[in-house]
């Protein structure tokens, strides 16, 4: 079984996956959050970023969002030239304004129009195409159509979010939808969602054998040893967890401009980070409502001094 990090817009940067990999062992691919091409393909911006990011030997798969084939390709060109040996195209972002565009998840609203960006991009495209999915956009039986049509192509992989659009990440994932696609998938077939704990993690490996790969997302930041206590058995303990955090903050502390962005990045991955802790809400409502570095390394220090760290627990979505 091979083990994807999943690609979170806003989190995993290249400064985090790097720092990850100083703490945690590799995992075997790692797909970077969407890049938006334009009919130039990508900006100096991102293809600097990548560039360095692909210099420093992680297994890098980038994403694209677009329904453009031209800037598709354009891309890929790109892509092809920095090295890389792999592009994603994203078919599952539910955000409003990327779905109203007819993008990411807004894709599988019109199958003729996927149909032909599809043509377009697997006729002309350098690299070998991998997608990533949701099973359709308001009702799950549309993954019966999606699938036959996914199958009309020589997709190199096939990672699967088995929830609908308009679930967003609410409910359970549809998991019949993706046992369906272990049955009919041409393409080798990656499991993405809800796999939290370390428990949840060994049980999916051993119920689908047949998955090329698994995909941890919040359950990995959440708890950033998951991966190896799956693997290796290593489980996270309060030292590692307060390096990791105390690099983290430092080095987004010299990357980014003053105060405010350093204490909204740190407070989103407490949003995750915290789960590890039982009993901890007095804690975390101090780290959302604190208002500067003051307030944020008090009420971390809180955390690691008062709060025990269970290595069995996960991420758990708010109610
Ligand atoms: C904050 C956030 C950002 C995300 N950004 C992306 C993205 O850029 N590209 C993508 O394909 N999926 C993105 N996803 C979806 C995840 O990659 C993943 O498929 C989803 O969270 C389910 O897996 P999990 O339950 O293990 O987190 C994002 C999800 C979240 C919560």
């Amino acid at each position: 079984m091979l083990y994807y990090f999943a690609p979170l817009e806003g989190i995993t940067s290249r400064l985090y996956h790097e720092i990850h990999r100083d703490f945690f062992p590799m995992l075997d691919r790692y797909v970077t959050p969407f890049f938006v091409p334009s009919i130039k393909g990508l900006s100096t911006k991102d293809r600097s970023q990548l560039s360095h990011a692909l210099l420093s030997g992680l297994p890098l798969i980038p994403q694209l969002l677009t329904n453009r084939s031209e800037d598709f390709i354009q891309s890929a060109n790109q892509l092809q030239d920095l090295g890389c040996s792999e592009v994603n195209l994203n078919l599952g972002c539910p955000s409003g304004t990327v779905f109203s565009k007819g993008r990411g998840a807004g894709a599988l609203r019109d199958l003729d129009a996927l149909r032909a960006f599809l043509d377009a991009i697997f006729a002309d495209c350098p690299l070998p195409i991998s997608i990533k999915t949701r099973i359709g956009v308001s009702d799950p039986k549309e993954w019966e159509a999606l699938l036959p049509l996914y199958n009309e192509y020589p997709i190199h992989e096939l990672t699967i979010h088995p929830r609908i659009r308009n679930e967003h990440y609410r409910g359970s994932p549809h998991t019949d939808a993706f046992a369906m696609a272990l049955q009919e998938s041409r393409a080798p077939v990656v499991y993405s969602g809800d796999l939290f704990t370390p428990d949840q993690v060994a049980t999916f490996a051993e119920h689908y054998p047949q998955a090329k790969g698994i995909m941890l997302g919040r359950g990995l930041i959440a708890n950033p040893a998951l991966h190896a206590t799956v693997t290796q058995g290593e489980l996270l303990t309060t030292s590692t967890l307060l390096a990791f955090h105390d690099r983290l903050f430092l080095r987004y502390r010299e990357l980014l401009f003053g105060e405010r962005p350093v204490l909204h990045k740190m407070k989103e991955l407490w949003h995750y980070m915290i789960c590890m802790f039982p009993e901890h809400e007095p804690q975390a409502k101090r780290i959302r409502k604190a208002q500067n570095l003051s307030d944020y390394h008090g009420a971390v220090s809180s955390i690691f001094r008062d709060l025990i760290l269970d290595p069995y627990r996960g991420y758990q979505p708010p109610a």
